[in-house]
């Protein structure tokens, strides 16, 4: 079978790799890809024109269409290409709208008894700013559409509260602030679950845990993500059971009731406090760099679970693990997530990439003859599995530092909480 993934990022390099190994797969051809995914498949420039897509699929009878990032899921492409004919790995729009409007998932949460931080959703400033009047603080402003991960603010105090508010709606997030969501405040550790769903039918996947501030010790900006690593000690099978029944289970089965069957990957991202998960956020994809280490742990056959969520037939799947931890330290532009400079060369990839237990997943580069240039903020996530999390860690760090690239930097403390766990 001839597969298309689309996307750029380390996350689709990982899918790739993955994919790249099934027996079912014939030609593997991503659109746009980046200089590691070039090596593994065949990178074609498509652009965003969903006919384009459908086009190019049946031009080259592609099975199967493997969607990584939400923007597309959001804007519609596994609708228009479902109705051409073509299978796809990936939620409708409709269904979309569980990353696409986070007032949407909060609505969805309040009236199926899934546990949350409470909300109110806002359309315009004035009530908005008089809610942060009357409620305690800290408070959560969101942009209720997609922000690339920018559009939530922790305010501590009530003119941080108001300035969120009062970015939101001037347009700092785009058409993502028109509205905005004002939420309570939760304590406690985050985690990340993902589960299969074909419409129906829902399969839990591994956990994992990621690092969304730039500097060590969890301090600085917030990024796209800095590492991860897989299992998140925290979730212990009890917990992930009560995942299952009390969030992801009753929002599967509240969106077929609504005619908007979600298919896809479901991420939860939970909040943990005193053994009970509250759900954060949806999103509607698999998690970058979580998919970098949920990758290196599947041991099955990948495409065979994409293409059963595709036809709505996952009941028969079942997927097996690696018991062996996996961890993943992303390697960034200098000044990310602020601005950086694109097109420094990297050099020693080969060497960083020799030891077997090692994958290095490229997120922004680019190929230029023979070298290999950062075109990105994120631009590397080297991955590696272990015995246990140190034996990956001290891995993956080795190929780190095989990894000749002054202008970037990444974390060194990548996975703490797993290793300061036992
Ligand atoms: P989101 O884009 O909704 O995942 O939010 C980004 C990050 O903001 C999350 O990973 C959390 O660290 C934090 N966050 C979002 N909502 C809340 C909340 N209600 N309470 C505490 N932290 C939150
Ligand atoms: N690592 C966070 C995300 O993929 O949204």
């Amino acid at each position: 079978m001839n597969v298309l993934l689309i996307g750029d990022g380390g996350r689709e390099h990982a899918l790739a790799w993955k994919l790249k190994q099934s027996p079912l797969l014939d030609t593997l051809y991503c659109a746009p890809g980046n200089a590691g995914i070039g090596q593994i498949a065949t990178c074609i420039p498509l652009d965003t024109d969903h006919a384009a897509v459908a086009r190019f699929c049946k031009d080259k009878s592609i099975g199967l269409v493997v969607i990584g990032p939400e923007a597309p899921l959001v804007a519609g492409l596994a609708d228009d290409l479902e109705a051409a004919g073509i299978q796809v790995f990936g939620p409708s729009k409709a269904a979309a709208q569980l990353e696409g409007s986070k007032g949407f998932t909060k609505d969805l949460c309040a009236a199926h008894n899934i546990p949350t931080a409470s909300y109110a959703r806002f359309s315009n400033a004035r009530e908005a700013r008089a809610h942060v009047q009357s409620h305690t603080l800290p408070l959560v402003i969101k942009a209720d559409g997609l922000a690339a991960g920018k559009g939530v603010i922790i305010a501590s105090t009530a003119a941080e509260a108001l300035q969120g508010i009062e970015a939101c709606f001037s347009g700092a997030f785009g058409a993502a602030g028109a509205e905005v969501v004002i939420e309570e405040f939760l304590s406690g550790e985050e985690a990340s679950f993902f589960a299969l769903v074909d419409g129906a039918t829902a399969l839990p996947l591994a956990t994992a845990q990621d690092h969304k501030r730039a500097f060590d010790n969890d301090r600085g900006p917030n990024t796209g993500g800095m590492g991860a690593y897989s299992p998140a000690p925290i979730m212990t099978p009890e917990l992930c059971a009560r995942v299952m029944d009390e969030i992801v289970s009753p929002t599967v089965k509240a969106m077929a009731a609504a005619g908007t069957p979600f298919k896809g990957v479901l991420y939860a991202g939970l909040m943990i406090e005193n053994g009970a998960p509250k759900l954060i956020e949806y999103n509607v994809r698999f998690g970058d760099p979580e998919t970098q280490v949920l990758m290196l742990r599947l041991k099955s056959d990948l495409l065979p679970a994409l293409l059963a969520v595709a036809n709505g037939d996952l009941g028969g799947i079942a997927l097996d693990w690696h018991a062996d931890p996996a961890l993943c330290v992303v390697m960034a532009a200098k000044g990310y997530p602020g601005a950086y400079e694109r097109g420094s060369e990297i050099k020693g990839l080969d060497a960083a990439g020799s030891d077997p237990d090692v994958a290095i997943f490229h997120a922004g580069t680019k190929r230029e003859g023979a070298r290999i240039l950062a075109d990105g903020g994120r631009v590397l996530g080297v991955s590696a599995r272990g015995q246990d999390i140190e034996q990956a860690r001290d891995r993956a760090y080795a190929a780190v530092n095989k990894i000749d690239w002054p202008d970037g930097f990444c974390r060194r403390d990548i996975a703490w909480r797993a290793v300061a766990w036992r």
